[in-house]
């Protein structure tokens, strides 16, 4: 059973603060009780607000995502987590690094959203565009809790 999930991404103040958020909101909205977190692979980030244009995106879609505070990805996350979920191939493979044995494989978020046709989230502190990351963010979020919601039952 899929009780937990952590999303991440490089710095935890773009793309993985929107998948939480979103997941967050859709998760209450279907009445599932899940732990759900998101971090950074790099520590640059750690104790930060999501960055500002993030947080006024979200908004504009119904979610506050002001309240969350960057966190670097520790071993013990890879056991408390069912799913660890990775915006990028490079956020994918740094997971896989920090990985301790037997602990939770790591995958790519994008992997719950195949009609997109993408397999990464384009990180907006670059691109500049929060809405392309947005609207793949919820696709991938509807996918997984498809997924969730189709597990069957212990
Ligand atoms: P994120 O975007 O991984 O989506 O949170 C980033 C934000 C900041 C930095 C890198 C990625 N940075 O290097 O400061």
């Amino acid at each position: 059973m899929i009780q937990s999930v952590l999303f991440v991404c490089l710095g935890n103040i773009c793309r993985s603060p929107m998948a939480e958020g979103v997941f967050r909101a859709l998760a209450k909205r279907e009445g599932l009780d899940l732990v759900i977190d998101s971090a950074a692979t790099g520590d640059w980030h750690t104790g930060d607000a999501p960055y500002p244009p993030a947080i006024e995106a979200a908004a504009a879609r119904g979610y506050d995502i002001s309240g969350q505070r960057a966190r670097q990805v520790k071993p013990a996350d890879f056991t408390r987590f069912d799913l660890v979920l990775a915006m990028d191939g490079s956020n994918l493979s740094n997971l896989q690094a920090l990985r301790p044995e037997g602990g939770t494989e790591p995958k790519l978020f994008l992997d719950y959203a195949p009609e997109t046709g993408r397999d990464a989230v384009p990180d907006p502190y670059y691109t500049r565009d929060f809405d392309e990351a947005l609207d793949l963010v919820e696709a991938g979020a509807a996918g997984l809790l498809k997924a969730i919601r189709g597990q069957a039952p212990d």
